[in-house]
C-alpha cells in the first residue's frame, strides 16, 4: 500500500524523513532559547506545568527553513504528494510534555479533566469550543498536521493518540451539519466523536527524531497521558499550515 493509500484509509501515515538532523538540531536549540524566556506562569503552560502548548515558537519561514537549517529536500514534496500541496508554513508549534501529564490543576472542569486523561483530550484541530456553553464552529482551517519529533516518543512519555479512520466520520458529519456556512456544529461533532470512540481503533504514534507523522485535517487526535517513569521532557514540532477558507478544509 502506498503512503497516499494509507493516508486516505487511516487518516494518518508515518514515514522516515532522511536528512532532517540539522533542522532538528536547530529546532532544539531555538526551542531551548525561546523557553529560557518563558515564565512558569505563562498561559501556554497548562495542566499544572506538564504541557507547554508552544504555538508559533519556531522562527521558520514559509518553507520551514530555520536560521541556518532548511527542511530536507523532498519532505514537503512528499507531504504534498500524500495530502495535497501545502500552503506556506507558519512558525512551527513545539508541544512540550513533562512527566505526570496531565496533572489536574483545577483549571478544567472535572468532566474535561477526565476526558483529557481517558480520551487523550481527543479533538479535531480547528473546531475549538468557545464560551461558557462550549459551542463549536469550524473557524481555524488548516491543511494538515505534520509532526516532527525532536525527542524519542514512546508509549510511556505521552505519545500522540489518533483514532484510525476517524477522518472519514468527522469530516462528513461536520459538512452535513453546515460547517461550510458557519453553522454551529456542536451536536454533530459530539455525535460523530462518540461514534468514533465506539467503533474505531485508538492508535498511539511513537517514534524517533527523523520520523514524520502526517495527520489528515479531520482526524480525531490528542495527547495520551505520561505513564512511564519520570524522564526528560519530550518535544514534538508541528506544522499546521492555514487554509484560506472552511470550504477548502471540508474537502475530503
Ligand atoms: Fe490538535
Amino acid at each position: 500500500m502506498t503512503p497516499e493509500e494509507t493516508f486516505r484509509r487511516d487518516g494518518f501515515v508515518r514515514f522516515a524523513a532522511p536528512g532532517l538532523e540539522a533542522w532538528l538540531a536547530a529546532a532544539r536549540r531555538l526551542t531551548a532559547a525561546a523557553m529560557a524566556c518563558v515564565p512558569a506562569d505563562h498561559p501556554q503552560w497548562r495542566c499544572g506545568g506538564t504541557w507547554f502548548v508552544g504555538l508559533d515558537i519556531l522562527p521558520n519561514d514559509g518553507s520551514g527553513m530555520l536560521p541556518g537549517a532548511a527542511l530536507p529536500p523532498g519532505l514537503l514534496e512528499k507531504v504534498g504528494k500524500i495530502s495535497g500541496s501545502p500552503p506556506p508554513l507558519h512558525p512551527a508549534q513545539v508541544s512540550i510534555v513533562r512527566p505526570g501529564y496531565p496533572v489536574d490543576d483545577g483549571s478544567e472542569n472535572p468532566a474535561a479533566a477526565r476526558f483529557r486523561r481517558n480520551r487523550a483530550g481527543a479533538h479535531v484541530d480547528g473546531v475549538r469550543p468557545r464560551g461558557p456553553e462550549k459551542r463549536r464552529r469550524v473557524e481555524d482551517p488548516h491543511a494538515f498536521v505534520l509532526g516532527l519529533p525532536l525527542d524519542s516518543v514512546t508509549e510511556g512519555n505521552a505519545p500522540l493518540a489518533v483514532w484510525k479512520g476517524s477522518h472519514l466520520v468527522m469530516g462528513p458529519a461536520l459538512a452535513d451539519a453546515g460547517a461550510a456556512v458557519g453553522a454551529d456544529v456542536t451536536e454533530a461533532y459530539k455525535e460523530a466523536r462518540k461514534t468514533v470512540f465506539e467503533t474505531l481503533e485508538r492508535v498511539h504514534l511513537t517514534g524517533e527524531p527523523g520520523d514524520a507523522w502526517l495527520l489528515h485535517r479531520h482526524l480525531l487526535h490528542g495527547v495520551a497521558p505520561w505513564i512511564g517513569p519520570p524522564a526528560a521532557e519530550r518535544r514534538v514540532a508541528y506544522f499546521r499550515p492555514e487554509l484560506p477558507d472552511v470550504a477548502a478544509w471540508l474537502r475530503p
